[in-house]
């Protein structure tokens, strides 16, 4: 029986940062700058110094690179914050120095990179993003932030809410992918849970947003290199998430390592100040990357350390981590004229109204809980649940009339689990996990064993190969336990040090001989079943083709074993969607897919499979001569044990004026049916997309502009109204200012980036 449900709640809220939305609430309140004001008369001028810089435990520096006693500078006064500290004995252990020994008795502030957890790991930030679930983001911050805080860490350097376009960028793992609408709503969340109500709760940490701005679009990929933005680009695409962490009310940002046009960000003062400060009235604190300001003389802006300072201090950074350039200079500047005090002011009232509010002059210490309690249950579980949403399923061949997966469990079934990830534990991880531990983590094949046990099925184990190198001596084992199975279910991917921050690759496939050994199994014949375990979108073309069953697992943290078994048998339904476009080759990178038209697109019947003959006239279309345009897996695809139908987009109005919209904010609807099809209960993400055409600059094919997660059982319909007002129809236009204007606007509600009916609207006058 067919039933129809309409569900209130998914009035999908466009939640796209504007500024026209209120900002966050201040933390400054009269009595707190009263109790900043008697600070600041009673510092000297090294004392103020002190707080701008941060400092490790193990590395601090003077200025002529010598080592430093970092116990002996917190006593001096010399320390305002440091970060990577082993737990809370050791925080409590310089605390204590802060406090008893130094003139002032100002508390330190102790940040970590608590990233996808602290030490419950969840899935890394790409495999949250691809649950497209804000609330459950929201928690696993809000675990993060009551683990790390009972070990002393009240500042977390996370979100990172970089654009990631491009494969090639090792931290595409630690971003929410490549869209800016989805990026700003993902912001929030994580702001929310790691700060939580009040930072004055013991339990609240100070989110750091990062890495402003522009640290994604690296050329060619390759970690740390220079950009080239247009300022519209960078309103239209890299600032979003941003303002809407800074809207949520997020504490502190990250100035960002590489050059922006020319410029390295930690010294740009068009971004650092006439942006973030002047335009956006941003309150919080800036701290630098890590030896950013030390950096900006290789970058080749300075060619000694007290230029670098002045430069980064003046355009509006307020912390040093880890360089010790402001330690070692910012005085002499102050005392020269070349830096005014009321800027030093300015940056140390900044650091000190965060250590008020957080409550540490009056709660400096952490509780003494020791770092070795076990996680709790209700953390594990949601663990488990963040890895299960996070997984996508991008590929589900029917083998004999059924798709592949679910896994059927049958009494004296075989499968042969293969692959290195199966029992590595620490890859689990992911990168940037670092509080995490091996021995938190169940992996597939302990999870698999036991599943296999209870079903009366035989598991048959082979690693088959490493992550890195030619070493085939495990194959021949790996292929018998293939032709002896019924099911082949492969591990391979990347590991933790192909992904993340300094880990650009050049090349996007499989690493070592995995493809290799995945050829070699799928010869057998057996039905394979490929978990991919990646950091960023792999060129897997070849097992597009020729393998009935993928699953992208990310890096799925504590509880891969139980969230992927679970997976595989059907259980719970896969419902991830990806937030990156996978290429078929790396000459397509960056891809993504809210791209500009050309003036010569590609005819949808080029026949792209071989290169254009002559003079052809596809050759003279947008294209390449040896591949497709399109992603092998487009942005927002991710297919379920169920189907859905989506209906032709409904819309309220046929036509809408712009002025009105800017004016009186005038908006319309657009609404769509979706029907579980089915036979079994499942959760889609409706994705709404539009395109303006004919516009004062051209707009992107398609860009997202609302999303809702959609559970429905089998013949289920619900329905989903999304409204399109200011939020999603203003844009850059070519004055320069965020207006909607007459067009032919497009709206999609469909299943991800390339599907969809559309319908059509006209945006007048
Ligand atoms: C450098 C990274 O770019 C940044 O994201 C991180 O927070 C700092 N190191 C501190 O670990």
């Amino acid at each position: 029986m067919k039933t129809r449900v309409d569900v209130p709640s998914l009035v999908a809220l466009l939640c796209v940062p504007s500024l026209l939305l209120a900002q966050a609430p201040s933390l400054s309140t009269p009595a707190v700058e009263a109790r900043i004001d008697a600070l600041l008369k009673r510092m000297t001028l090294e004392e103020k110094v002190g707080q701008v810089n941060q400092i490790s435990p193990g590395i601090a520096f003077g200025p002529q690179g010598q080592r430093l006693d970092a116990e002996a500078q917190v006593a001096a006064g010399r320390v305002g914050s440091m970060l990577n500290l082993q737990d809370g004995k050791q925080a409590d252990a310089f605390q204590k120095i802060a406090m008893e020994q130094s003139r002032l008795h100002i508390p330190l502030i102790f940040g970590l990179d608590v990233i996808h957890g602290y030490r419950t790991t969840f899935p890394i930030p790409l495999g949250l993003a691809s649950t497209w679930d804000p609330k459950l983001i929201e928690q696993t911050c809000r675990v993060a932030a009551q683990e790390a805080s009972a070990q002393g860490v009240r500042w977390t350097f996370s979100p990172m809410v970089d654009i990631a376009r491009d494969a090639r960028w090792g931290r595409i793992a630690e971003s929410a992918g490549e869209d800016p609408y989805l990026g700003a709503v993902l912001a929030k969340a994580y702001v929310r849970g790691y700060q939580g109500e009040r930072l004055d709760e013991p339990t609240s940490i100070l989110a750091c947003v990062k890495h402003f701005v522009g640290y994604g679009a690296a050329e060619g990929g390759r970690d740390y290199n220079s950009t080239e933005i247009s300022e519209r680009l960078l309103r239209q695409v890299y600032f979003p998430p941003f303002q809407a962490a800074i809207q949520e009310g997020t504490a502190s940002l990250m100035a960002s390592f590489n050059a922006l046009n020319g410029v390295p960000v930690t010294s740009n003062a068009f971004i650092l100040d006439q942006i973030l400060r002047r335009e956006w009235g941003f309150q919080g604190l800036l701290v630098s990357d890590y030896d950013a300001v030390a950096e900006t003389i290789p970058h080749g802006i300075a060619n000694d350390g007290a230029t670098a300072a002045r430069k980064a201090f003046l355009a509006g950074l307020d912390v040093d981590m880890g360089g010790g350039v402001f330690l070692s200079e910012l005085a002499t500047l102050v005392r020269s004229g070349a830096v005014p005090q009321t800027r030093l002011d300015e940056a140390v009232r900044r650091l000190l109204r965060l250590k008020f509010a957080l409550g540490l002059f009056e709660h400096p210490y952490t509780g003494g809980a020791p770092a070795d309690t076990p996680l709790s249950p209700k953390a594990l579980e949601l663990a488990r649940r963040a890895a299960e949403e996070s997984f996508v399923l991008l590929r589900n061949e029917a083998i004999d009339g059924t798709p592949l997966l679910p896994l059927k469990a049958r009494v004296g079934k075989k499968i042969a689990l293969i692959g290195p990830h199966a029992e590595d534990a620490v890859e689990m991880l992911g990168s940037w996990s670092v509080r995490g531990r091996a021995a938190d983590v169940t992996t597939l094949r302990a999870a698999l064993a036991q599943r296999m046990a209870q079903e009366q099925m035989t598991l048959l184990c082979a690693k088959g190969t490493d992550y890195f190198g030619t070493d085939e001596s495990g194959f021949a084992q790996a292929l018998s336990a293939a032709r002896e199975a019924d099911v082949v279910v492969m591990t391979l991917g990347e590991t933790a040090e192909h992904t993340g921050e300094g880990t650009s690759r050049a090349h996007l496939d499989l690493p070592g001989n995995q493809e290799k050994l995945l050829e070699a199994v799928a010869a057998t014949g057996k039905p394979i079943v490929l978990l991919l375990f990646t950091g960023r979108p792999l060129t897997i073309t070849w097992a597009s083709q020729h393998v009935p069953a993928i699953l992208e697992a990310w890096a799925p943290g504590n509880q891969a074993g139980p969230a992927l078994v679970r997976t595989l048998f059907g259980d719970v339904n896969p419902c991830g969607r990806l937030t990156v476009s996978f290429p078929r080759a790396v000459g397509q990178e960056p891809l993504y897919y809210n791209a500009l038209s050309t003036g010569r697109p590609v005819h949808t019947d080029t026949d792209l499979t071989r290169p254009p003959r002559g003079y052809e006239a596809s050759r003279w279309t947008s294209r390449y001569i040896d591949e497709f345009n399109a992603p092998l897996y487009p942005f927002g695809h991710g297919l379920s044990y169920t189907t859905f139908q989506f209906s032709p987009v409904k819309v309220s109005a046929q036509s809408l004026s712009a002025t009105a919209v800017n004016e009186k904010g005038a908006q319309l609807t657009a609404s769509a049916e979706v029907t579980n099809t089915g036979t079994r209960a499942g959760t889609t993400v409706v994705q709404l997309y539009l395109r303006l055409q004919g516009t004062s600059v051209a707009r992107p094919v398609r860009e997202l502009k609302g999303f809702q997660r959609l559970e429905l059982a089998p013949g289920q319909t619900g329905h989903v109204t999304f409204q399109i007002g200011r939020e999603a129809l203003a844009f850059w236009n070519l004055d320069m200012k965020e207006l909607a204007e007459p067009a032919t606007l497009t709206l999609w509600i469909g299943p991800d980036s390339a599907s969809g009916s559309p319908a059509e609207v006209r945006l007048t006058d």
